[in-house]
């Protein structure tokens, strides 16, 4: 049996009205691109929304970072950008790179979480995707889900989850990368983690080295100041038998937290777990949101999906995320509802400041 790999890969290629969601001739052609490979580069494939982002979930055996897979999103992207672009959809073909499109999406517009592994016995999967919320946000639930013992007891009564998990992160602003291993090293995890808008938990492994999660990361780019499709990231996180259970991984979701990301990406709003009927962002252009999709990897087809977060259990956390969207969105143009000083670096923020610039005067004390 050849190991099976997931690739969710997505972008925002246009959307209606405003940033609120994915077209549903967007969500067919997609769907009908990726079914017509069915048999040839992919096992199995399925596609879906959160908000304005596009969601390709593809089953394949060629391993991450593959080529001819990427390359197939990125065709898909561009025939979902010419159906955006006859509807003037809003900002249609927002996260497309400009220029052709040559192989890999890594780096470029589209966001990529991907993982490989060999097929357990029954593999459970959970994909999460977010609309409205920076890179950072999976940070505390890999946190609480991998190394947390009041999030998951599996980590002190499960032999299998009992050594603990390593934690890959990701520098976005340095380029450089670096692992904890958990327990033992979860202080120096936080001390980066914590900060979410530079540290990004990229992969989370089990100490033999086998795949637990994987995130996407893409961020604007530094050098070029472009800001493409930075708050729609995804996540694949493996359950059962050796991680933790399907219900630990979801459990830190019932936590109203705080992300980066919301209107305009540049202010702090709670990261709203929702059903997929909720993925849509409507008030203050949000609240940033997050759908699960939970799915058994069956001989590299996908049995489901399951709606994680359409479920009662979830409404507390609905009601107390309003509460505080309420409290936050009260302070109007005031951080830190507004992103810090540094973050807003890559908003419109320094053409307001630029046009002030002769203005100023020294104060002369
Ligand atoms: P997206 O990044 O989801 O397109 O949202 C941008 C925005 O300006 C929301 O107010
Ligand atoms: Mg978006």
């Amino acid at each position: 049996m050849p190991r099976t790999t997931i690739s969710v890969i997505n972008a925002d290629v246009g959307s209606f009205p405003g940033h609120s969601r994915t077209h549903p001739k967007l969500l067919e052609t997609a769907a009908q691109m990726l079914k017509s490979e069915r048999g040839k580069l992919l096992t199995d494939s399925f596609v879906t929304h959160c908000g304005d982002s596009l969601e390709l979930i593809m089953m394949h055996t060629r391993g991450i970072y593959n080529e001819e897979i990427h390359r197939l999103a990125g065709n898909v992207f561009m025939e979902c950008t010419k159906v955006a672009k006859s509807l003037k959809l809003y900002e249609a073909g927002q996260d497309m790179p400009a220029g052709a499109f040559a192989g890999n999406v890594r780096g470029m517009g589209p966001g990529v979480a991907e993982m490989e592994f060999e097929e357990r016995e029954s593999d459970p999967v959970l994909i999460y995707m977010a609309d409205k919320a920076g890179p950072g946000a999976w940070n505390f639930y890999l946190y609480k889900i991998f190394a947390d013992p009041f999030n998951t007891p599996g980590l002190v009564i499960d032999p299998s989850l009992h050594e603990g998990f390593v934690f890959e992160v990701h520098d976005l602003v340095g380029k450089r990368k670096i692992s904890f291993a958990c327990p033992e090293e979860s202080y120096n995890l936080l001390a980066c983690v914590g900060a979410p808008s530079r540290y990004i938990i990229r992969h989370v492994f089990k100490k033999d080295g086998t795949i637990a999660a994987s995130t996407s990361t893409r961020r604007l780019n530094k050098e070029t100041g472009q800001v493409m499709g930075e708050d729609d990231p995804v996540m694949i996180v493996r359950a059962q038998d050796g991680f933790p259970s399907m219900g630990e991984a979801i459990e830190p979701f019932t936590i109203p937290v705080l992300v980066a990301g919301w209107m305009r990406g540049s202010h702090h709003g709670p990261f709203m777990p929702v059903g997929l009927c909720d993925a849509n962002c409507t008030r203050f252009d949000g609240p940033p949101r997050v759908i699960c999709l939970g799915f058994q990897v069956t001989n590299g087809t996908l049995i489901g999906p399951a709606d994680m977060f359409d479920d009662p259990g979830f409404d507390r956390v609905r009601a107390r995320c309003n509460k505080l969207a309420d409290t936050i969105r009260a302070q109007g143009p005031f951080e830190p509802h507004r992103l810090s000083r540094e973050e807003m670096e890559y908003t419109t923020l320094p053409a307001v400041e630029k046009a002030l610039e002769l203005r100023w005067e020294p104060l002369g004390e």
